[in-house]
């Protein structure tokens, strides 16, 4: 861990690890007056993101009390030395290891461990694994036959070996969030009778310093517990232990993770739109915004980066979907899914962006053999890599949506480690607060997520939302009118 630590303190080194945004493709000169973007109205957007830098560094916009994320680069190592060592422990006891969260307690981890670590790890034996548990995630729906295929892989007596064993991190801010407390019913009471007197050791709960129910429960049962900071909202808690104490469990460099961050968080201290590029994409994607273009598709050209489409998709939606305003975030892997949404993407509506997330060097080079009899005709692919056809492929993608005036832009990643990782989490988690107060909203809150809990939670019998319960029922009933087959 700490070779890498030492390599991410090399400024030569960071300089070639920095992530930048190509955004060519979004111009004016070079996909049309029509559908792109004045470079002058761009840049003439100075004035503006001073005002938001402003706001932001005097914390003085709306949520400000939520902006604790901007603070936790800067953290120092003490508590990253404390969650790895909680990480090899749990790590060095059991081979089976479960997150339990939802929305902000569960996606940024997921979003790390699936983007730095080999997508079939679970697959593979422990020495494969780094002496790392395999990770499963749950708690974060109400599906009981994903939930029962789980509780199928678990013991239901004491483990007789260490691939048995089970440890179990359950995340929640707020404590109380049902999807998250259901599923953790099950599995605290599955490690009581599994590990008898024992259970405390192999459960870890994140959750707030001194509110909610988990705390009241931790706190009776004696489980080492993690905080998730007051000042920082659940979409933006990925650097906090929410995130961090997961993917060093899984084996993930979280000291190289939080270098990078620092790394973009220095960065982005200058406001000139030319150097910041949180910045730079909050002035494209909210300019694109106000020319009507609402959906905006985070394009991963390699399927590692995936979840972290996931991810930004809540970031997005969560921040800026107020006021019957915001762009609809929509995930997609290219080239996968050029054979589903490119059509329309293409061809539908113009309303789209599309944000490429590009990495430009391959963990590995997979080389297309030669084939004497050629009955498949690819032999004018024999020898380039696959590395090397995406790269083509989205250079195509990306000039025949620029022909037709359709913009994009390239996110540029020199590799996928947890240094770039590291900046791709500030860098949208900052350009998205300057967009939400470019556009006038409050970035940092989430009101409209606490609808669907009343009628919920008043259909399921809580006795404080009865009154949600009476007017569900008195709702306008439809029709047998009106449903078919
Ligand atoms: O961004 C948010 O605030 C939400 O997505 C929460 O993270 C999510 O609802 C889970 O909440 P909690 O961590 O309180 O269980």
């Amino acid at each position: 861990m700490k070779s890498v630590l030492e390599k991410t303190r090399d400024p030569l080194w960071q300089r070639t690890m920095a992530v930048r945004i190509d955004f060519n493709n979004m111009l004016s000169p070079v996909i049309g007056r029509e559908e792109g973007l004045d470079p002058d109205a761009l840049f003439g957007m100075q004035k503006r993101i001073d005002e938001v830098d402003a706001m932001i560094r005097n914390r003085s916009g709306k949520g400000s009390e939520f902006l604790g994320f901007m603070d936790l680069p800067y953290k120092g190592e003490e508590e990253l030395d404390r969650i790895q060592k909680t990480a090899d422990h749990l790590a060095a006891m059991s081979d089976i290891h479960v997150i339990l969260g939802i929305g902000g307690s569960y996606l940024g981890s997921r979003a790390v461990i699936e983007a730095l670590l080999p997508t079939y790890r679970n697959e593979t034996d422990r020495t494969k694994r780094h002496e790392r548990p395999r990770i499963y995630f749950e708690g974060n729906n109400m599906d009981p036959d994903a939930f029962s295929a789980l509780m199928d892989l678990l013991p239901k007596k004491k483990p007789a070996n260490l691939a048995e064993t089970f440890s179990l991190n359950v995340v929640s801010k707020s404590g109380g969030t049902v999807e998250t407390a259901v599923a953790f019913r099950f599995f605290h009471k599955l490690a009581k009778e599994v590990y008898g007197n024992d259970y405390a050791k192999y459960v870890v709960a994140t959750t707030d310093a001194s509110k909610g129910k988990l705390r009241a429960i931790a706190d009776v049962e004696g489980f080492e517990t993690y905080v998730i900071p007051d000042d920082v909202g659940g979409r933006y808690s990925v650097l906090t232990p929410v995130g961090l104490l997961p993917s060093a469990v899984a084996g993930v460099n979280i000291y190289g993770l939080i270098a990078g961050a620092r790394y973009m968080a220095e960065r982005c201290k200058d406001t000139d739109l030319k150097k910041n590029p949180a910045y730079m994409l909050a002035a494209l994607n909210h300019l694109s915004y106000t020319k009507g273009k609402n959906v905006s598709i985070m394009a991963s050209w390699c399927k590692a980066l995936e979840f972290f489409g996931f991810w930004h998709d809540q970031l997005c939606a969560e921040s800026l979907g107020k006021d019957e305003m915001g762009r609809v975030p929509l995930t997609s892997v290219n080239t996968r899914d050029l054979h589903a949404r490119g059509q329309e993407i293409q061809d539908g509506p113009r309303n789209t962006v599309v944000t490429n997330l590009v990495v430009e060097n391959f963990n590995h080079e997979v080389v297309v053999p030669r084939v004497d009899t050629d009955l498949d005709g690819l032999n004018y692919l024999a020898g380039k890599t696959l590395g090397e056809m995406q790269i083509k492929a989205m250079a195509g993608t990306c000039y025949a949506y620029a022909r037709d005036g359709r913009p994009s832009m390239n996110v540029l990643i020199p590799e996928l480690n947890a240094f770039t990782l590291g900046q791709l989490f500030y860098l949208f988690e900052l350009s998205i607060v300057a967009e939400g107060y470019l556009m006038g909203i409050n970035p940092l809150d989430q009101p409209g997520v606490e609808a669907y809990k009343k009628f919920m939670f008043g259909n399921l019998g809580r006795a404080d939302m009865n009154k949600y319960k009476e007017e569900f029922d008195a709702r306008p009933k439809g029709s047998s009118d009106y449903l078919v087959g």
